[in-house]
């Protein structure tokens, strides 16, 4: 009984050490000192909050992207969060998310679900494909928006569908227009975002819907009556 006991035990050690090795590790560096961005940071939204935030908007794009194994994903290990006093809004680079504590001292609103949906947005930069560094910018915000729209953590003040002037204008409008794309075909923008392991090239689109992106964008654009 003992026996057994001890090579149970010995199992589930190596078990947790397995899934160790496949889990995201997430950290926060709150380098706001004392600003004002800084405090409604820790009073509104807190390290807790973000660490939960960074862990569900990772399982939420790893659905979104339909990739159920580590072999479909980027190898990333670990993903830190810096809130620091500067410029814009927030930026990814390296596995790093940075976000503006001006930014969110100065938001009016609801700041903690804004918060969620930039770190959706980031986050999505973390783990999408670029083609190789081929794929337009405006397709890769606009990827990281339509995440952002699926999680339903989108500002009052983003276009409505149908609105915009071109498919590759990035964020909100390109977002859009994934959603109209995705419709047609449940799962497009994660079929389109695995094409984008290794490459990109516009035919994505017709090998995906049949049609031309110039031609979906006038669908899309026709069927908002515009
Ligand atoms: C608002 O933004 C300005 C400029 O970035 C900054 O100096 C100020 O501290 C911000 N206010 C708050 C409450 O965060």
């Amino acid at each position: 009984m003992a026996r057994t006991l001890f090579f149970f035990s010995l199992l589930m050690l190596s078990l947790s050490a397995m899934q160790s090795t496949h889990a995201v590790e997430y950290a926060v560096n709150d380098n706001t000192g004392n600003s004002g961005g800084g405090v409604r940071f820790r009073n509104d939204i807190g390290v807790d909050y973000s660490l939960q935030t960074l862990g569900s908007a990772t399982d939420f794009i790893w659905r979104i992207f339909q990739q159920n194994n580590p072999a479909e994903r980027k190898d990333v290990q670990k993903v830190t969060l810096f809130i620091e006093n500067r410029d814009g809004v927030a930026f990814s680079v390296n596995n790093e998310i940075h976000v503006n504590a001006n930014y969110l001292g100065n938001y009016t609103g609801d700041v903690k679900k804004e918060f969620t949906g930039v770190i959706y947005h980031e986050m999505t930069h973390i783990w999408q494909w670029n083609g190789n560094g081929q794929t337009p910018g405006g397709l890769i915000e606009g990827i990281a928006d339509f995440v952002r729209l699926k999680a339903n953590y989108i500002p009052s003040h983003w276009v409505q569908p149908g609105q915009g002037n071109r498919w590759d204008q990035g964020y909100d409008v390109t977002a859009r227009f994934l959603d109209y794309c995705n419709s047609l075909r449940n799962g497009f923008v994660a079929e389109l975002n695995k094409k984008m392991r290794t490459g990109y090239s516009a035919d994505y689109f017709v090998d995906l819907l049949g049609k031309t992106v110039d031609q979906l964008w006038s669908d899309y654009k026709a069927k908002y009556g515009n």
